[in-house]
């Protein structure tokens, strides 16, 4: 099996996602390497702890950088955790104004409303840069190394959760409304509100760009091991709640059949699990890599997996 499926389709939004250090970002740079062949393509990483830039052995700013010997290939950084600031800046005051007047801040999700610290909102976020983005660009593939598994996954909660608050705003304003009748608060209230909804067409826009299976593609790396493969299938089972379409799995750092002993072991118990990966995750393309000796680092070795990782009829790469 191999990643070609990928070539034959409209696909213009790839994302790469696992969990921690199962070599999300080393696939993801790989497979933007070998598109770049036939392709404007753009990577992008919303990881908080981005490592683009050694995995491609240069360093990446937070505007689109040129890979050096890819005439066609550029990469970009994108700090959540700045982006999400700059939205707390843009919207947030109204609301910290609000709760900070009454005795509001009882339970634990207004505490969260009042942090704007909602796991998810930084990823959701970066996702919405990373689609602003593509509305003014003329890239042809955009790729994504995410941040580990959860995270991702808890885009799923979030309109809930934005309905929950704009719930309770509405019973505020109506509240002071009623009694009150304070101008000043209530506009505030409004503003508050009006953030809430901008918030809430945001994860939208993220979610209806990710549904779309004729521009979306999530492509789930992970290893032959117990805990990864069981987050694995937590990971396709959401993608799935979620309609994200996922029909490659890339199971890394397998050890190579023919090697003695150690090796022969390690890859006897790994068999187990990509067994069951198979089975378990069927019809999804499976593509296996091989552990290398070294970390996979610099555009030749990137240049040599992504021509793997395409090349058809082989059990593993
Ligand atoms: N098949 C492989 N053989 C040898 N080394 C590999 C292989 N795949 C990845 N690596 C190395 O393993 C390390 C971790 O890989 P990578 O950074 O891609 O993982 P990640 O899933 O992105 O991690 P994180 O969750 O921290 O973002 C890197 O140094 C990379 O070069
Ligand atoms: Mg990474």
């Amino acid at each position: 099996m191999s990643l070609n499926g990928l070539l034959d389709t409209s696909l213009q939004f790839i994302l790469f996602g696992g969990k921690g250090g199962v070599g999300k970002t080393t696939m993801a740079a790989a497979t933007a390497v070998e598109l770049a062949k036939t392709h404007k393509v753009l990577i992008f990483t919303t990881d908080p702890a981005p490592s683009l830039g050694d995995s491609f052995g240069q360093a990446i700013g937070s505007d689109p950088t040129t890979i050096a010997g890819m005439p066609n290939l550029y990469a970009m950084e994108i700090d959540a955790r700045k982006v999400l600031k700059e939205f707390k800046e843009e919207y947030g005051g109204e609301i910290l104004d609000i709760l900070q007047q009454g005795t509001y801040l009882a339970d634990e999700e207004t505490e969260e409303l009042f942090q704007l610290d909602v796991p998810g909102l930084d990823e959701v976020m970066s996702l919405k840069k990373v689609i602003d983005f593509m509305q003014n660009s003329d890239y042809q593939i955009y790729l994504v190394d995410t941040a580990p598994t959860g995270h991702t996954l808890r885009l799923l909660t979030l309109p809930e959760l934005l309905d929950q608050w704009i719930k309770f705003l509405a019973t505020l304003r109506w509240k002071y409304h009623t009694v009150v009748r304070h101008f000043a608060r209530e506009e505030r209230i409004e503003k508050a509100d009006e953030f809430l909804l901008e918030m809430k067409r945001t994860v939208k826009k993220v979610q209806a760009l990710l549904q779309n299976a004729e521009k979306t593609e999530f492509v789930v790396v992970t290893i032959a091991e117990k805990m990864a493969v069981s987050e694995t299938g937590d990971l396709l089972r959401g993608l799935e709640r979620m309609h994200i379409s996922s029909r490659h799995i890339i199971v890394n750092n397998v050890f190579p059949r023919e090697e003695a002993d150690f090796a022969r072991q390690r890859r006897a118990f790994q068999e187990r699990y990509v067994q069951a990966i198979k089975q378990e995750f069927r019809p999804r393309s499976i593509t296996e890599v091989i552990l290398q000796p070294t970390e996979i680092q610099g555009i030749d070795k990137l240049q040599t997996l992504g021509m793997q990782l395409f090349t058809e009829s082989k059990e593993e790469v």
